[in-house]
C-alpha cells in the first residue's frame, strides 16, 4: 500500500515547551538539554514509522536535537548548526535512519534540544494507508481491544461475505456494500449496539459535501446571451444549442441527460421545475415550452411572458417525463420582436420538492407504535407494501414502516426499527437517557437482494405483524417470505429471524446486505468488521470474501458522521 507522508505540527505554536528537569552535575557526560518539546502521536494499528524530515529555524547557537517515542524509542540525535541572525533561513534535518514499530494507540513523540530552536514542522512517514492527520494528531480517537462475542454455537455451518464496496467522497452515499451469503441458514440474528467508543456527542447532521448529485438542481446554465449567433454550451452531459426560426424567433434546445432507478436516483421518475431569469428584457419576450416525453411524443406547455417587471418564470414539469436511457429534450420557442441582446442569467432545471410524508398510525399499544409512512416519490417507481396488522386492518401503499418502544424518559418512546420496500432494514437501540433520538446509520437489507441496479433491492410486497409477539412476516415478491422476532432492551435492540423461505439460488443471491458508508477513518458509520471475534478487517480494504458465523459491523475511530449510529452484528444460529 501507498505510504502518505504525514505533516504533523503545521506550527511550533502548537507545541508544548517544557524546561528538562536539574540535570546530575555529578555525571559529566551527561549532555545539558535545556528544552524539550512533546506532542501526542496516534497510530491505529501496529505501523512502522519513520522520521523524513525536521524543518527548524535556528538562529542562535549550534543545537543537539534528539528525538525520542515513548521514553524507550531512539530515533537518533541530529546536530544544527545555525545561520546566525537570517531569520527566514529554515533548513530540514532530512530522514532520521532509524525506523521504530510503534504499538496503536497513543504514543508520545519527545523532541530535546541543548539550546532553544524553533521547530516548523514534522514529516513522518507510517505504513499504514487508512491512517490521516485527525488521526494521527489525535483529533479523531480511537480506540483498540474491542470485543463482538459471537452468539453462534459451534454447530453451524459458516456463511461467506463478499467485498462489493467502492470509494467514495460523499458521506450520504450508501459506499459500503458487503452481501453475505449462506447455503442454507435457518436462524440468523441481527443486534444494533451503540458504539463502543466513549462519547458524549451526538452528532447527527447530514454532510452534502461533495454530493453533488443529491442537490435539487439537475442541470444550470447560467449568464448566457440569446442572439442568432450563439454558439452551443457544454455543461455536465447536458448541452444548448440555439436554432433562429425567423428574425424574431429563436429556438433554444437543452439536451440532457439524467439518473434514474438503474443507479438508485429518483430524477427521472420525478417532476422537475424549469426556472428562466433575464437579466434584462427591452421589448416583452414570449416563450412556449415543448419537451419531449417519455413516451416519445412532444408535448408544448404554456406560453410565459416576460417583461422588465417579469423577469423570471417557471415552468412545471410532471413526473413521470424523464428517461434515463437516452437523451432528454427540452425546447424553448423565444419570441420578441427585435431579436437582440437577449441576455439570460440562468436557465436551470431543479427537481420539484417534495411533498411531506404521510404517516399513518397502524397500531399502538403500551408495548409499542407501528407507523406505516406514505413517501411522494419511491426510488422503486411504483412498487409499494401493504402492512397487515394480526386481528386488526390491512393497509396498503407504503414505502416504509417503523417501530417505537417505550422508555421512561424523553417523549416517553424511542424509533426502534424501520424497514423499507426495498429490503432496507435498520435497527436501533434506545436512545440513551438524556437524548431526544439518535440517529440510524448502517443498514442491512434483509432477503434475496437483486443487482440489476447499482442499488441492490429486494421487493417486499406484505409485512404482517404480530404486534404482542413483537414478530413480523416479511413476504417478497419473488415467493420468499422470513419471519422477524424483535427483542429490545435497554443496551441493545436484536432481531431473531427464522421460519425463512428462500426460492432463488443461494450461491447466486445472500440473505442479507451491509450498506453503510465510508469516506475516510473519523468520518464514517462503519469502519471494521469483526469476524467471529477473532480477526479484525477495514470495512472498505479489499479483502475479497471471508468464511464466518458472526460479523459485526462496528467503529473503532470515533466518526464525525452520525457519532452514536450502532454497531451492527449479524450472527449465524441455526443452517
Ligand atoms: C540552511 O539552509 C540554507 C539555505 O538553503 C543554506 O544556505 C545553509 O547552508 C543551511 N544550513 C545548514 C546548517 O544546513
Ligand atoms: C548577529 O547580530 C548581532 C546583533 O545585530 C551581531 O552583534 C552579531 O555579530 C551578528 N552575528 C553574525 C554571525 O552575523
Ligand atoms: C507495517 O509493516 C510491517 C512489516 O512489514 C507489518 O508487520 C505491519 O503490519 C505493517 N503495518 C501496516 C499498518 O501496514
Ligand atoms: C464532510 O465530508 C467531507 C468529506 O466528504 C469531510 O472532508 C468534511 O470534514 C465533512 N464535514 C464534517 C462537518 O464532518
Ligand atoms: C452572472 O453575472 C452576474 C453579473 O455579472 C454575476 O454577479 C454572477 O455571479 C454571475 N453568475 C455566475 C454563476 O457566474
Ligand atoms: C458540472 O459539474 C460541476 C461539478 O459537479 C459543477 O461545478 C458545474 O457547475 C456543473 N456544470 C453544469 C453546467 O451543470
Ligand atoms: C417566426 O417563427 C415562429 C416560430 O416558428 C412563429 O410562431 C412565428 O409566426 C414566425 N414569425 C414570422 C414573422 O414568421
Ligand atoms: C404521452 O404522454 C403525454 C403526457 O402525459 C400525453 O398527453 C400523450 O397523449 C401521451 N402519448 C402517447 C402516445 O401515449
Ligand atoms: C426466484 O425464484 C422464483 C420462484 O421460483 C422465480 O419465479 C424467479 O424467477 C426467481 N428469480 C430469479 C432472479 O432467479
Amino acid at each position: 500500500m501507498p505510504n502518505p507522508n504525514l505533516s504533523v505540527a503545521p506550527a511550533v505554536s502548537d507545541w508544548v515547551p517544557f524546561k528538562m528537569p536539574n540535570p546530575n552535575h555529578a555525571d559529566i557526560a551527561v549532555i545539558f538539554y535545556v528544552v524539550f518539546y512533546w506532542r501526542f502521536i496516534q497510530v491505529h494499528q501496529r505501523s512502522f514509522v519513520t522520521i523524513r524530515n525536521i524543518r527548524y529555524l535556528n538562529l542562535k547557537k549550534s543545537t543537539l536535537l534528539t528525538i525520542v517515542v515513548n521514553e524507550n524509542l531512539n530515533y537518533g540525535s541530529y546536530f544544527a548548526v545555525p545561520n546566525y541572525n537570517q531569520s527566514n533561513v529554515f533548513n530540514d534535518t532530512r530522514s532520521f535512519p532509524i525506523v521504530h514499530q510503534l504499538e496503536a494507540g497513543w504514543n508520545i513523540l519527545k523532541v530535546y534540544a541543548t539550546s532553544s530552536i524553533v521547530l516548523d514542522m514534522f514529516l513522518l512517514e507510517v505504513n499504514d494507508s487508512k491512517l490521516n492527520n485527525m488521526i494521527f494528531s489525535c483529533k479523531v480517537i480511537c480506540i483498540q481491544q474491542l470485543n463482538f462475542p459471537p452468539r453462534a454455537k459451534s454447530g453451524v455451518t459458516p456463511a461467506n461475505m463478499a467485498q462489493n464496496s467502492f470509494f467514495s467522497k460523499c458521506a450520504e452515499v450508501d459506499n459500503v456494500d458487503i452481501p453475505i451469503y449462506h447455503p442454507h441458514v435457518n436462524a440468523f440474528s441481527i443486534t444494533a449496539r451503540l458504539p463502543q467508543y466513549r462519547t458524549f456527542a451526538n452528532r447527527r447532521q447530514a454532510n452534502l459535501t461533495f454530493c453533488p448529485h443529491l442537490t435539487q438542481t439537475l442541470w444550470r446554465f447560467d449568464n448566457f446571451s440569446v442572439t442568432p449567433f450563439s454558439k452551443e454550451i457544454y455543461g455536465n452531459f447536458t448541452f444548448l444549442t440555439f436554432q433562429e426560426n425567423n428574425l424574431s424567433s429563436i429556438d433554444i434546445n437543452v439536451i440532457f441527460r439524467l439518473k434514474g432507478e438503474h443507479t438508485g436516483s429518483i430524477n427521472t421518475d420525478m417532476g422537475s421545475q424549469l426556472f428562466l431569469k433575464f437579466i434584462s428584457v427591452k421589448n416583452e419576450v414570449f416563450i412556449t415550452l415543448r419537451y419531449k416525453h417519455r413516451n416519445g411524443s412532444m408535448v408544448t406547455s404554456g406560453r410565459k411572458r416576460f417583461s422588465e417587471s417579469h423577469l423570471e418564470q417557471m415552468w412545471k414539469i410532471p413526473d413521470y417525463t424523464w428517461i434515463e436511457s437516452d437523451y432528454n429534450y427540452i425546447i424553448l420557442v423565444l419570441y420578441t420582436k427585435e431579436l437582440s441582446h437577449l441576455k439570460i442569467e440562468y436557465l436551470r432545471l431543479d427537481r420539484r420538492p417534495f411533498i411531506p410524508d404521510r404517516t399513518i398510525t397502524l397500531f399502538k399499544s403500551d408495548n409499542i407504535i407501528i407507523e406505516g409512512v406514505l413517501v411522494d416519490m419511491w426510488w422503486r417507481g411504483h412498487e409499494r407494501m401493504t402492512i397487515s396488522i394480526h386481528s386488526g386492518d390491512s393497509h396498503e401503499g407504503f414505502t416504509f414502516l417503523r417501530l417505537y418502544r417505550p422508555v421512561p424518559w424523553t417523549q416517553g418512546y424511542s424509533q426502534v426499527f424501520i424497514l423499507y420496500q426495498d429490503g432496507n432494514a435498520r435497527f436501533l437501540p434506545v436512545s440513551p437517557e438524556g437524548l431526544d433520538w439518535i440517529p440510524f446509520g448502517t443498514s442491512v437489507i434483509l432477503g434475496q437482494c437483486k443487482r440489476d441496479s447499482i442499488r441492490p433491492y429486494v421487493s417486499i410486497t406484505q409485512v404482517d405483524i404480530f404486534p404482542d409477539d413483537m414478530k413480523l412476516v416479511i413476504f417478497f415478491k419473488d415467493g420468499g417470505y422470513l419471519r422477524m422476532t424483535l427483542k429490545v432492551t435497554e443496551d441493545f435492540t436484536q432481531a431473531y429471524f427464522d421460519n425463512i423461505v428462500f426460492l432463488n439460488d443461494t450461491s447466486v443471491y445472500p440473505f442479507v446486505t451491509v450498506r453503510s458508508m465510508y469516506v475516510e477513518e473519523g468520518n464514517t458509520d462503519v469502519d471494521s468488521i469483526r469476524v467471529d471475534d477473532v480477526k479484525t478487517l477495514n470495512v472498505i480494504d479489499n479483502w475479497g470474501s471471508v468464511v464466518g458465523k458472526s460479523f459485526a459491523f462496528h467503529r473503532r475511530c470515533l466518526s464525525r458522521h452520525l457519532t452514536l449510529s450502532p454497531d451492527i452484528q449479524i450472527d449465524i444460529l441455526k443452517t
